[in-house]
């Protein structure tokens, strides 16, 4: 395992679930942590649990669906911690639902949030990653795009959440195949059900269903998948894992 002991990581999506877990994983291998997210508070408190256990951590409020505010959050990170080695893409929202008479708000939101939110920030990240990448002390740095089971089978009742995470793989393949050589690894995560707030947001109709789907199932937390974030990006320079998907052991599809 390779220590991130003076890199600087960014993760999105800290306020709750993976990428809280994530962002704790990776201060813990000694990364400095960017937190962006919209809820200032929770990552305020973050903030500070990583400070009390040693680390460094610098929260910062953004909506990653607004190109400025995307690129801002970048561009802060990079000027009051000086570099960026790491991104953690994995802001994320899951509205499922039929497709006929959807409220289509909702497919909005999740392709301006899981697509174009992830392809502002790492459009805005690829400069310093690429420049994190000629340096000391690991001479490579790591793009991991959350995206999900979801982004490799498509289920009825989910198609634009679908959509986005097959679009994640699209976007995430392409970037791999043009940064690699420049030893910017560029790598997809795809988890199975994780215990987080994630299906929270659906309307009372849909939650009721998707509960139902892994109520006898013993699902994944979300320090299993920052487990798996860490491992791919605490390889020897070398190595590239480019993908990996988590599942729960019971889950079938
Ligand atoms: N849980 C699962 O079963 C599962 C399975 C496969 C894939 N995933 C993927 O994992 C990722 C993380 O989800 P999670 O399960 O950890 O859910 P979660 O607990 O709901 O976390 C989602 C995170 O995304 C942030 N976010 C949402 N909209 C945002 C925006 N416009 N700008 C900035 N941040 C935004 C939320 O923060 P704020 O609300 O504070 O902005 C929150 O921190 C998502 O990409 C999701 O699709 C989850």
């Amino acid at each position: 395992m390779t220590s991130l002991d003076d890199t600087v990581a960014l993760v999105t999506g800290a306020s709750s679930g993976i990428g809280q877990a994530t962002a704790r994983a990776l201060a813990e291998q000694g990364a400095t942590v960017a937190l962006v997210a919209r809820r200032a508070e929770r990552l305020a408190d973050l903030g500070a649990e990583i400070a009390a256990a040693g680390g460094t951590a610098l929260p910062i409020e953004a909506d990653v669906s607004e190109r400025e505010q995307a690129e801002a959050a970048v561009a802060r990170a990079v000027e009051e911690l000086g570099r960026l080695d790491l991104l953690v893409n994995n802001a994320g929202v899951m509205l499922l639902g039929p497709i006929a008479d959807a409220p289509v708000e909702e497919w909005e939101q999740m392709v301006e949030v899981n697509l174009l939110g992830l392809m502002y920030t790492a459009r805005a990240a690829i400069p310093h990653l690429l420049e994190a990448a000629a340096r000391e002390p690991r001479r490579v740095a790591d793009l991991v795009n959350v995206s999900s089971v979801a982004g490799r089978i498509a289920r009825k009742g989910s198609g634009v959440y679908n959509a986005t995470k097959f679009g994640v793989g699209a976007f995430s393949e392409s970037l791999r195949q043009e940064l690699t050589r420049r030893h910017v690894r560029t790598s997809l995560v795809e988890p199975g059900a994780v215990a987080t707030e994630l299906q929270g947001h659906n309307r009372p109709e849909v939650r009721d269903q998707i509960e139902r789907r892994f109520e006898e199932m013993e699902i994944l937390q979300a320090e299993d998948i920052a487990d798996a974030i860490v491992y791919t990006v605490t390889r020897p320079r070398h190595v590239a894992v480019n993908e990996i998907l988590v599942r729960p052991t019971e889950q079938e599809q």
